[in-house]
């Protein structure tokens, strides 16, 4: 088939690659020409394990093109997929400017069927939005081309997300047009061979699952966040609890580990603008209000640790960080608790002296401004003359570190690790005083 993918960010060149993979013929449109020089050039602009090896396969193929141009791109894919960001208003709401923009494009230069495909993630009622402008472009322009609006979100999570899209758990087709939902079918057919995972439903319906599953994952992180500060006062070991409900099949053990709060470019935008449209609709989420106050007041628990500790002035004192990305397997910074841990640290005067096996470039670019911070390209080159060590990221490298090698480089050998990687006996064993989220730290007496 032959397909349009509009916004070549995340979810767009994902889409775009997995569907090339499967025969498609894809045309990836962005209108920002860097991005596209970047990929016509065999770079890649973000970092996705196995991305770039099935762009590489699938260009060398002929299957899969990239272009800034908007005529060819409206011209080329019958299925067109709208997959711009819907970053966050000032209210909170979902700003459509870019999705309603890619929809007035296409009803501006379409001369044949389309099936317009909402993939962004964005609030009920944007699939009539979409269908209204497209209508209105194709009357200003005076004629009569069929088209059909479908939403179809997208559940693939950064850092698995070409596994996440070979393999989705289910695919949700929002669409009453027959006929869309034949094409998105058979689009779809070779990702769920071995049993159906399609799940056709009515627009308003798919717009508002992405949302509430969103929010149902937020929900979990904030009830365990908020949870490990009563273990922590009442002496409770929060991995303890987690282990203790995860293992009832109703609960389960995936997104109940305490840290140091969500971050993303989703789950906050999403949470923000699904309680936005619940109070718009005169139903308001209050459950949602406090999984946004526990994720602000968490995202500051690790700073909190190190001020008890090292006091509230940091005039000369030096932290090491490792971790920048939001989470391990991708560069992206999006409202990474990183920014608001290091953001707090600098305004108390320290020197932070950050790595990140991935999110180092994309960290200067977000947070080069930020007085005393300095992006260092390996863990061991932070902790040098750092008096103490943050962990933010739980990346794979950090979890068994040479701990002779940190207690040796700290000035004063003490670990805030705000992902709980190590066992408080096991640092105890090696002589660094360990401060967790939501269980004792070692030794005890200075929690
Ligand atoms: N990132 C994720 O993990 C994820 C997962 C599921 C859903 N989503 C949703 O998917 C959408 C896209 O997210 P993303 O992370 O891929 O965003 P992104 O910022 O990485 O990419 C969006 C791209 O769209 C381009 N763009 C904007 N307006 C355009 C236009 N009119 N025509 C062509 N290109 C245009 C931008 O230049 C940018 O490259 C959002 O609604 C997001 O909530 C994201």
């Amino acid at each position: 088939m032959k397909v349009t993918i509009i916004g070549t960010g995340y979810v767009g060149l994902v889409t775009g690659a997995c569907l090339a993979e499967m025969g498609n013929h894809v045309l990836c449109l962005d209108l920002d020409a860097a991005k596209i020089r970047t990929l016509d050039s065999g770079g890649m602009p973000i970092h996705e394990p196995g991305l770039l090896e099935v762009v590489r396969r699938n260009v060398a193929a002929g299957r899969l093109q990239f272009t800034t141009d908007v005529e060819r791109a409206v011209a080329h894919g019958t299925l067109q997929f709208i997959a711009v960001g819907t970053p966050p208003d000032e209210d909170g709401s979902a700003d459509l400017q870019y999705v309603l923009a890619a929809a007035r494009n296409i009803g501006r230069l379409m001369t044949d069927y389309k099936v317009v495909i909402d993939k962004s993630t964005v609030p009920v009622g944007t699939g009539d939005k979409v269908r209204g402008v497209i209508a209105e472009e194709l009357a200003t322009r005076g004629v009569d081309v069929g088209f059909a609006v479908v939403s179809n979100p997208e559940f693939l999570k950064e850092g698995a997300a070409v596994a996440d899209f070979m393999r989705p758990d289910r695919i949700v087709i929002g669409a009453s047009d027959e006929r869309a939902i034949l094409l998105m079918r058979s689009l779809y057919a070779p990702f769920v061979r071995n049993h159906d995972r399609v799940l056709v439903m009515d627009v308003r319906s798919a717009e508002l699952t992405k949302y509430a599953a969103n929010a149902m994952l937020a929900t979990r992180i904030s009830f365990m966040n908020g949870l490990s500060q009563v273990a922590e006062r009442l002496g409770a070991d929060i991995e303890m609890v987690r282990q203790g409900i995860g293992s009832d099949p109703r609960i389960g053990m995936h997104f109940l580990y305490a840290g140091v709060g969500y971050g993303g470019s989703c789950f906050p935008k999403d949470v923000s603008a699904l309680a936005r449209s619940a109070t718009e609709a005169g139903s308001p989420l209050r459950l949602l209000e406090a999984v946004e106050a526990i994720n602000e007041q968490q995202k500051r628990v690790l700073v909190e640790k190190i001020v008890r500790r090292l006091g509230d002035n940091l005039n000369g004192k030096t932290i090491a960080l490792w971790g920048l990305a939001f989470k391990p397997n991708t560069d992206d910074m999006r409202e990474a608790p990183s920014r608001t841990i290091i953001a707090e640290l600098a305004r108390r005067g320290a020197l932070i002296r950050a790595y990140d096996p991935v999110a180092a470039q994309e960290a200067v670019r977000v947070m080069g401004d930020v007085p005393g911070l300095l992006v260092v390209d390996s863990a061991a080159s932070a902790l040098q003359g750092a008096d103490a060590l943050a962990i933010v990221t739980e990346w794979k490298e950090f979890r068994t570190p040479d701990f002779e090698a940190i207690r040796a480089a700290l000035r004063t050998p003490v670990v805030f690790d705000g992902r709980n990687l190590y066992e408080p006996e096991t640092m105890a064993a090696f002589g660094l005083e360990y401060h967790c989220i939501g269980r004792p730290s070692w030794p005890a007496a200075v929690a």
